[in-house]
């Protein structure tokens, strides 16, 4: 029996074909990072988390065994609610240790892929009759003000490092909203990637088995299914790298040709050795991920971490 699916939005809703022609013809040319995850983006995602280079996962994964007693016992959450979830192979150690303690335990599984909704359903769905299962699918930018709020105490969780997926702005609007909706009694659990040799950063997105690379080039054939568009991932090459100024890896497709491609309102010209930027994932040190704290409202209860500092977990109350 497929699982329920809560749909809230739909991506194309909230994302025009003009806005994303206007993203294309500009000289820094962008695609949203959400268009990475479609049910095989998802898949690879999953693939990536595996491979010995992406040490984020595995770190947090580490963090997560030895500390999941102590964020259940201080956050005491009737409700688990995470944004972007995946496939929530991590937060299964946090809903078994949450389970010892709670009778009518809920996890809300909010993705705006409907592939990770059903993964992350058939991750938890046998572990125990006294978890309530709820799968929302929905854009985490647009339509938090749509999560229902409960009385009970709930754990907001945002993990795999997603947050860096934001520029300054967007990550603080986004922290802000969440602040803004936790009542007194709620926490934050939020994954964070630190600085740290840049050769191991690059190696995490350049991984040597090209799972990364049929991730990027996947977002071509996403936007033209949805927007009916003509790109050949086949003609770019899979770029990575690390901008040191901005603490960030950036990640492009390159053009290895000119190109045009057709779309029912103007067409797009690429250029030979053009970049469209995928997404980025930044960086933090302590400092500047405790300014965007402050200016989210939020405060640091406690921050877990690994014995090489690779990582961060802060559990986070509102202000
Ligand atoms: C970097 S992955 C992290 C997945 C998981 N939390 C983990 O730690 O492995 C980002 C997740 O966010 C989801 N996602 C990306 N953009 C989204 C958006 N705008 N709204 C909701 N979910 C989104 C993706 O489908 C994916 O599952």
């Amino acid at each position: 029996m497929s699982p329920n699916i809560q749909e809230i939005s739909k991506t194309k809703d909230s994302f025009s074909l003009k806005e994303l022609n206007v993203m294309l013809k500009k000289k820094n040319k962008s695609i949203p990072t959400k268009f990475l995850y479609d049910d095989l983006g998802s898949k690879l995602f999953e693939k990536i988390s595996n491979t010995k280079e992406y040490y984020l996962t595995r770190t947090e994964e580490d963090i997560l065994n030895k500390y999941s007693t102590k964020i259940i016992n201080e956050s005491d959450a009737h409700e688990l609610l995470e944004l972007g979830s995946g496939s929530s192979k991590k937060t299964k150690l946090l809903i078994l240790e949450a389970l010892k303690v709670k009778k009518n335990l809920s996890y809300v599984s909010f993705d705006i892929s409907e592939k990770a909704l059903k993964m992350s359903y058939n991750q938890l769905k046998n572990i125990s009759s006294d978890l309530n299962i709820k799968l929302i699918k929905g854009d985490f930018i647009n339509d938090l003000e749509k999560l229902e709020q409960i009385n009970k105490p709930r754990l907001y969780l945002f993990l795999g490092s997603t947050l860096g997926n934001f520029n300054n702005d967007t990550a603080i609007k986004f922290l802000s909203k969440i602040s803004k909706k936790m009542k007194k009694a709620d926490f934050f659990l939020l994954g964070i990637d630190k600085i740290k040799n840049k050769e191991i950063i690059k190696a995490a997105y350049n991984d040597t088995a090209g799972i990364t690379e049929k991730f990027n080039k996947n977002i071509l054939n996403v936007i033209n299914k949805e927007y009916n568009l003509n790109f050949n991932p086949e003609k770019f090459d899979h770029i990575a790298e690390f901008n040191e100024d901005k603490s960030q890896i950036e990640m492009y497709l390159q053009a290895l040709s000119h190109q045009k491609i057709n779309s029912k309102q103007e067409n797009i010209e690429i250029n030979l050795g053009e970049k469209i930027l995928t997404e980025i994932s930044r960086k933090f040190s302590d400092t500047s991920i405790q300014s965007i704290f402050k200016d989210s409202g939020l405060e640091i209860v406690k921050n877990f971490s690994d014995v090489k500092k690779y990582y961060s977990l802060y559990l986070l109350k509102s202000i």
